[in-house]
């Protein structure tokens, strides 16, 4: 499998991570707005080590979290793409579809533009059967891309995230879900 896809959209090149986006990356992680629905906001360090995990998996997998680009300017905007998440639930294994993007970028589609080719990847390239999405139940705008994107929710899935401390409000966890069939027969 080619271990570098470079995937393109209309507006959007979404692409192997380069030493150019650490620096914005890392603004974007420690800005309390873009990390409101995490418990808390990443230091440099960080998320310059996500980043290299981020990398590794892509050279094990050949997929990963791309680092988001919008074409017309060449400006890193943040990431979109696919993950497998390491914690115990009664959902996992899988494959989750995520994103993170700065927040002058919000409010554009490119969240949805983004992931709606990494699901055209993770059903059609890689084949998988399924992709789940899930966030805190406080974090509306990333449920509201689930939903463009034709994801399903079963309120009796939700879950508490194990990494969340106990009493914090964004411990509860909603889960979403879509099949390649559902992918397919999408209109
Ligand atoms: C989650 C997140 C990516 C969603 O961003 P978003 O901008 O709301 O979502 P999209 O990129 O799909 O953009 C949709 C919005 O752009 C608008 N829009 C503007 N131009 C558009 C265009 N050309 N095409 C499509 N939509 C457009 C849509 O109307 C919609 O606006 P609305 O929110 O007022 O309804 C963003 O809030 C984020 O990065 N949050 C922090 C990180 C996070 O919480 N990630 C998820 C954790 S699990």
């Amino acid at each position: 499998m080619d271990r570098s896809p470079l995937l393109t959209t209309d507006r959007l090149l979404l692409r192997r991570w380069q030493a150019a986006d650490l620096a914005p990356f890392a603004a974007l992680n420690a800005d309390p707005e873009v990390m409101a629905h995490f418990p808390a906001t990443m230091s440099p360090a960080d998320s310059d080590a996500l980043v290299e995990r981020i990398e590794a998996g892509f050279e094990e997998r050949g997929f990963g979290l791309w680092a988001v680009e919008v074409a017309d300017t060449g400006r890193f905007i943040g990431f979109t793409g696919l993950s497998v998440p390491r914690f115990e639930a009664p959902f996992l294994p899988a494959v989750e579809i995520g994103w993170r993007l700065a927040r002058p970028y919000w409010g554009h589609g490119y969240a949805t533009e983004a992931a709606r080719r990494v699901l055209g990847f993770a059903f059609d390239d890689l084949g998988l059967a399924e992709v789940v999405s899930f966030t805190s139940t406080t974090n509306l705008r990333s449920q509201a891309v689930m939903a463009r994107l034709g994801l399903t929710h079963d309120p009796a899935e939700d879950f508490d995230h194990p990494s969340v401390p106990e009493g914090s409000p964004l411990r509860r966890h909603v889960l979403w879900r879509i099949t390649a069939d559902r992918w397919h027969a999408r209109p």
